[in-house]
């Protein structure tokens, strides 16, 4: 199997290289509005942002760069299929203007544009980011009322575009094979996630902490799993804001395409100079997918359950007849072409070779 992934340096606000209805999945971060290390971002995108900020007027600030989202949004409406889905990571802002604290709710403006645009929301998840406790509430003392309680979450907001969900042909192996494991559906669908950091590998290289952190990089997992749990093999999925591009490597790991638009080019070499790791972290995503499958069979066993079915491609059991067909993907090369890369997939086998 062959998937294609795009990279353009340009503004996501415009996606004039992406087709009407092409793609079946949006996974994506956009800076976040009120968040300081985006305001410069946003007084370029529009200056009326800058003067609303120097004139300590929070609202309009908070309103002038959610409407350079809204632009984003209008293509995401026009380019994702009938029935493809929208994953918006987005945390809240807290931040005090001319001496005033207050949260801007992003998440709720973001609700509101989806909403207003055609899209329909779907339950969401929340996830929870490890924070360094010691410091956490410096400042807020202990006397009421005037302490606030500090953000530890972001949202993971989800729409569907339009009323009906998509459909596939009978039996498609695309999405058969695609399928996960009960107990990954009964962790993934949980609508709090606790347990988003550090359990796959992501691209590392010298100075790749330092890139991670000026692009607010969000982890492999959530990217990961929301191309599982959203779309299937062969599908293409877009991140407009794609930073160090997460999502590109997931759904390369995941044996889906992409297409993603940043604005600093320098994210896009950077990825380049890791892509030869593709493969190898591809098969260790889908190895460690299986081992995690097997430990979960021997402790289901071990408390007395019984598994009534067997995989058809690995050598092991699972709960639900759905997941017979399970059929994970690994890279197996990779090879630049214009505006990105292809990439071939196989099976990724049982064995230890
Ligand atoms: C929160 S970061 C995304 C991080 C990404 N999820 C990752 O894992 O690295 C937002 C990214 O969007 C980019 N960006 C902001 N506005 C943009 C626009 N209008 N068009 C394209 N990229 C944009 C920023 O440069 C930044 O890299």
């Amino acid at each position: 199997m062959e998937t294609i992934h795009r990279v353009f340096v340009g503004d996501s606000r415009d996606l004039s290289a992406v087709a009407d209805d092409s793609v079946e999945l949006v996974v994506t971060s956009p800076p976040y509005p009120m968040i300081e290390m985006w305001d410069d971002l946003f007084a370029d995108l529009d200056p009326a942002v800058g003067d609303a900020l120097e004139s300590g007027d929070g609202r309009v600030a908070f309103e002038a760069m959610h409407a350079q989202l809204d632009r984003v949004w209008d293509e995401l409406e026009r380019v994702l299929v009938d029935g493809g889905i929208a994953c918006i990571n987005v945390g809240d802002a807290t931040r005090s203007i001319d001496d005033s604290f207050r949260v801007y709710p992003n998440h709720a403006r973001v609700l509101e544009a989806f909403e207003s645009r055609g899209f329909d929301p779907l339950p969401d998840v929340l996830w929870r980011k490890p924070t360094n406790s010691a410091a956490k509430f410096m400042g807020s003392g202990t006397l009421p009322p005037n302490a606030y309680v500090t953000l530890e979450h972001e949202y993971v907001l989800v729409f569907r575009n339009g009323k009906e969900s998509r459909s596939f042909e009978p039996r498609a192996d695309r999405r058969y094979e695609a399928a996960y494991f009960w107990e990954e559906r009964n962790r993934w669908f949980t609508d709090v996630w606790t347990d988003v950091r550090g359990e796959l590998q992501t691209l590392e290289f010298e100075g790749s902490e330092e890139l991670r952190e000026r692009s607010a990089a969000y982890p492999f997992e959530i990217p990961y799993r929301l191309i599982c749990m959203y779309s299937a093999y062969g599908d293409t999925v877009l991140d407009p804001f794609w930073g160090t591009g997460t999502t590109t490597l997931a759904a390369m790991c995941a044996g889906r395409g992409s297409v993603g638009y940043e604005l600093e080019e320098a994210f896009l070499e950077a990825f380049d100079r890791q892509i030869d790791d593709v493969p190898g972290i591809s098969r260790s995503i889908g190895r460690a997918r299986l081992e995690a499958h097997r430990s979960f069979v021997e402790e289901y066993r071990a408390e007395g359950s019984t598994l009534e079915y067997d995989a058809e491609y690995y050598d092991t059991s699972v709960v639900t007849k759905m997941e017979r067909s399970i059929r994970l993907r690994e890279v197996e090369s990779i090879e630049t072409v214009a505006d990105g890369y292809r990439v071939e997939h196989e099976p990724l086998s049982d064995g230890d070779e």
